[in-house]
């Protein structure tokens, strides 16, 4: 199997950390635009007989998505055994019910897009909610990698004595691998969303766990709803507690996280799957262990 690693639009650093992490050769593309909008697209290198895999950074899908199905295209036209598709965070997960009448099951509908295109998807802790597996939508082999030991490391680096704090039922599946990793005691609370940018945390009692830091765990900051919410609420409960904030993936506008920052929140960090201010905690190793690990489909 001969692997070779190529950068979408906008994911070069990623692909060029993923690319030295796992000593496989990083290909070359041209991109340009015509005067119409449309994208003219040449793979420099030959990719024959190669094992492709294609880092895409899918947030903000809508304008990515068409550039990336054509370059999967591309590279069966030149001749490659098969494309894997490395979007670190996974879009349209959200989205796995209709929430209301006539709307549109956006994550089977993108689930098959990629699936009719890939031969394979790698991602990092995609948002399983209603989905208890990437297999009930995908039709191809994927592999998901955990953020949990990087977060760790940096909640470890910036607290001795955490509880870990999730702000929903279904983020125990972060929470609690993060926690076992720290040996810290961890809580889910419950979230009832109403909106958009609309949600009420129950606040648990967290007072026996007698912990200096609250550690909020997410995978996803977005609007920053959730987390701010959860902040405000863990203050008005435990005034003289340290809280700082992490996830897995922030979507949110730096205008959002300086909300963070007025709100007290020791420091927000985000892993880089997503590129943004307090993207600081690097996943390029673990998407380079599951590529090296990749067997031949
Ligand atoms: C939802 O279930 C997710 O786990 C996150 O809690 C959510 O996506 C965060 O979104 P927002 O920042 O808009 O509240």
């Amino acid at each position: 199997m001969t692997k070779m690693i190529f950068s979408a639009e906008g994911a070069q650093s990623l692909a060029e950390d993923i690319a030295s992490a796992s000593g496989i050769a990083l290909g070359h593309l041209n991109l340009r635009r015509f005067p119409d909008g449309e994208t003219l697209i040449q793979i420099l290198d030959a990719v024959k007989n190669h094992d492709i895999f294609l880092v895409a950074r899918l947030d903000n899908p809508d304008p990515k998505l068409l550039p990336v199905l054509m370059l999967a295209n591309g590279f069966r036209q030149q001749g490659a055994k098969t494309v894997t598709l490395v979007a670190p965070y996974l879009p349209y997960m959200r989205q796995d019910i209709a929430f209301n009448p006539g709307e549109v099951v956006s994550a089977e509908s993108f689930a098959k897009l990629i699936s009719h295109n890939f031969d394979r998807l790698i991602t990092v802790d995609p948002h399983l909610h209603r989905y208890q597996t990437l297999d009930e939508v995908y039709e191809i082999p994927t592999v998901c990698v955990s953020a949990d030991v990087p977060i760790a490391e940096w909640v470890s680096r910036h607290s001795d004595d955490s509880v870990i704090v999730g702000p929903d039922i279904e983020s125990e599946q972060w929470v609690r691998k993060i926690a076992e990793h720290l040996q810290a005691p961890f809580q889910t609370l419950r979230k009832i969303r109403r909106g958009d940018r609309d949600v009420e945390i129950s606040l648990l009692d967290l007072s026996d766990l007698n912990a200096r830091t609250i550690v909020l765990v997410d995978d996803i900051i977005s609007s920053g709803a959730t987390m701010l919410e959860t902040v405000q609420r863990c203050q008005r409960a435990y005034p003289n507690a340290e809280i700082l904030c992490c996830a897995t993936h922030c979507l949110a506008a730096p205008d959002v996280l300086e909300r963070f920052t007025s709100a007290g929140v020791r420091a927000v960090a985000a892993t880089d799957t997503v590129l943004g201010p307090n993207s600081t905690i690097g996943i390029a190793n673990k998407l380079s262990d599951a590529i090296i690990q990749s067997a031949d489909i």
